[in-house]
């Protein structure tokens, strides 16, 4: 079954060609992180322009590069949920149109569970259940993935997702945005026990997370030293941070990992692209004898090729959508 996907809930356009699922024909990403980096952080109106400028581009080229012809597609699937509004709007009707003009089944995805069938792109033997840590931009959700289509979120954050908090903590530290990738640079030149930094936890749910306490913690450091003179050791409070980050996430993932005994714990999103969180996690894994699944880089951010696999699978349990399909901002996964 050929599906032809869309993602646009935030600054990238992609489309993609999947086959049954797991095998990525093409994959077609602009990222429009150029556009909004001098903003430190993504501008809605821009991320929905930008999208509709490029998308029928990227469609054609999506097709071509995959070698197959329009009529040779099955269905077409669309992240629908969540995001910016603006911006999941142009995917959703992009793809309304799409499945409308080729006559073929529309299959609305959510983001998220794209994320998270990154991993059956990246790892072809990997089987529900599974335990999963998404973690994004957007996102933070300890999810437990019984089957394909039935995902039960077992905790998540309460404020800020991970990705926002190395955003926001990256632009006191002087790092271009998007923050992550320049903080887990910056940090291997650090040490993580330089500053002492909060390890929230959050209420009634142990799975429940919290990250704006942290920022804010990082922010304080940064403008403390700005008025105080003390220099600040950058490095230093990169590692702390992220030191921090993977200690929220790392052993509630490995507690929720023991109560459900599935042995297989699988990372999902942008933020596991993070060194730190990625060491702390296989030496977890290493200890307590779980499988441990990590998508590479290029499979941890947003793509369509994920919204192709989930989509394949939702498709298969029914779930397709009609001429009304609308776009959300907010959704639940499960
Ligand atoms: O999954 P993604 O591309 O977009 C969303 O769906 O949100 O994730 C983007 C997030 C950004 O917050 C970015 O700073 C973060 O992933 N990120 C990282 C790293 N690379 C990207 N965070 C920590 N360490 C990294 N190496």
């Amino acid at each position: 079954m050929l599906i032809l996907s869309v993602e646009s809930t935030c600054d990238e356009t992609a489309v993609a060609v999947t086959e049954n699922g797991r095998r990525v024909l093409t994959d077609q990403i602009f990222s429009q992180a150029d556009l909004h980096a001098i903003y430190g952080g993504v501008v809605p109106e821009i991320a929905s322009r930008s999208h509709v400028e490029v998308i029928s581009q990227l469609a054609e080229r999506a097709i071509r590069d995959a070698g197959v012809e329009r009529r040779d597609l099955d269905a077409v699937a669309v992240s629908y949920a969540p995001g910016l509004i603006g911006a999941v709007l142009v995917g959703v009707n992009f793809a309304k149109s799409a499945a409308m003009a080729l006559r073929l089944p529309l299959i609305p995805v959510h983001h998220v569970r794209g994320h998270i069938a990154a991993n059956y792109i990246a790892f072809p033997e990997l089987e529900p259940p599974f335990l999963c840590l998404a973690i994004s931009g957007g996102n933070t959700l300890l999810v437990d993935v019984q089957d394909y289509t039935r995902l039960r979120i077992l905790g998540q954050t309460r404020d800020d997702a991970a990705g926002e908090c190395f955003d926001k903590s990256a632009r006191v530290l002087g790092l271009p945005y998007p923050g992550g990738a320049p903080i887990d640079a910056l940090a291997r030149e650090g040490r993580d026990d330089r500053y002492a930094l909060p390890r929230p936890y959050v209420g009634e749910n142990p799975y429940d997370m919290s990250f704006s306490g942290l920022k804010t913690a990082v922010i304080n450091i940064a403008h403390h030293c700005e008025q105080t003179g003390e220099e600040l050791d950058r490095a230093g409070l990169a590692a702390s941070l992220c030191r921090a980050v993977s200690d929220s996430l790392v052993p509630r993932t490995m507690a929720a990992a023991r109560e459900l005994g599935y042995g297989k714990v699988a990372v999902a999103g942008g933020v596991a692209a993070n060194s730190r969180i990625r060491a702390d996690f296989t030496a977890a894994c290493q200890e307590s004898g779980d499988a441990l699944f990590v998508p590479p880089m290029r499979l941890c951010g947003d793509n369509a090729a994920m919204i192709g696999c989930q989509g394949y699978y939702e498709y298969l349990a029914g779930h397709t959508a009609g001429t009304d399909l609308n776009a959300y901002a907010n959704m639940s996964l499960s």
